[in-house]
């Protein structure tokens, strides 16, 4: 199974989580004829094609941007029609103006994405500059994960430093700061949006078995592209490891008595808009 079909195989939980988003704060969204929308992080397409083209009108043009060649190449084979297109793209670069036109999306979305990208302030100009005025952008960041301090411990180990030196360009830029939300409302607002929602939650990693969470987080592991494959599997062991060993999963169970293995992130929801400047 490739990075995106693996991906899409266990990121049923992601996937849920951003249809609950979607479903809380849709009626906000006020729709128009020719939609022009872009998903930035579409990976592999699953959430572009199946969440989003369901809820904007039919003649929408979505576009789904991702730095993953595989995974847009995954998405536009199995998803892609008329008026679905998924193409690379950086989001976190500085020439994003030459790739798009500026003020040419009426809505972004953005689902566990935009946290990968450390420069906030430039990441979230990008968006300012591709959104048309009185345009929308529902935003979902990872702000919080205890398997970023696990990335960050395990990077400190002499078995796994060679694959990890870069480690702190894969955790979240908000895991230590205490009040997420607010900073992430500032940076928005100081970027120009009207911020009309802005709140934090959790969203779960879950699974019927312990083995199925480990593939879930297999599946968003920046590192293990790295090693060799020999070295793959034990690098999940250790890591799985260190996230039992400091209790890091949440064992529940359902009324019929099926256990739910949980590892829990915090996220921060937010939807905004790009109020057209008064002349
Ligand atoms: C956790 S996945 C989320 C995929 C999808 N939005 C979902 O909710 O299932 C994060 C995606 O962001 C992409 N990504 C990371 N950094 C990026 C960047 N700088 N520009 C565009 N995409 C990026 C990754 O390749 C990955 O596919």
């Amino acid at each position: 199974m490739n990075l995106a079909e693996l991906y899409e195989n266990r990121n049923s939980s992601q996937f849920n989580d951003s249809a609950a988003v979607v479903d809380q704060l849709k009626s906000k969204l006020q729709w128009q004829d020719g939609e022009t929308i872009m998903d930035v992080g579409c990976g592999p397409g699953n959430v572009t094609a199946l969440l989003l083209q369901a809820i904007v009108p039919h003649d929408a043009t979505i576009i789904g941007v991702d730095i993953s060649s595989n995974m847009v190449e995954h998405a536009q084979k199995k998803y892609g029609n008329k008026n679905l297109h998924f193409c690379t793209l950086d989001f976190g670069s500085e020439n994003i103006r030459q790739v798009f036109e500026l003020e040419s999306f009426s809505k972004i979305f953005s689902f566990y994405c935009l946290h990968w990208i450390q420069d906030q302030r430039r990441s979230t100009e990008n968006v300012w500059s591709l959104l048309k005025p009185n345009g929308a952008a529902l935003i979902v960041i990872v702000v919080h994960s205890p398997l970023f301090t696990v990335y960050r411990a395990m990077s400190k180990l002499e078995q796994w430093q060679p694959y990890m030196k870069d480690v702190d360009r894969f955790i979240t830029p908000y895991q230590e700061v205490e009040n997420p939300c607010d900073e992430y409302r500032a940076l928005l607002e100081s970027t120009g949006f009207k911020v009309t929602d802005c709140f934090a939650k959790e969203s779960a990693v879950d699974a019927p078995t312990f083995d199925f969470l480990k593939e879930s987080l297999n599946a968003v592991n920046p590192f293990l592209g790295r090693m060799p494959k020999n070295l793959q599997a034990k690098h999940m062991d250790a890591l799985m490891d260190i996230v039992l060993e400091n209790h890091m999963i949440r064992i529940e169970e359902g009324s019929e008595g099926k256990l739910t293995y949980i590892q829990p992130n915090r996220v921060v929801v937010a939807l905004c808009q790009k109020i057209r400047p008064s002349n």
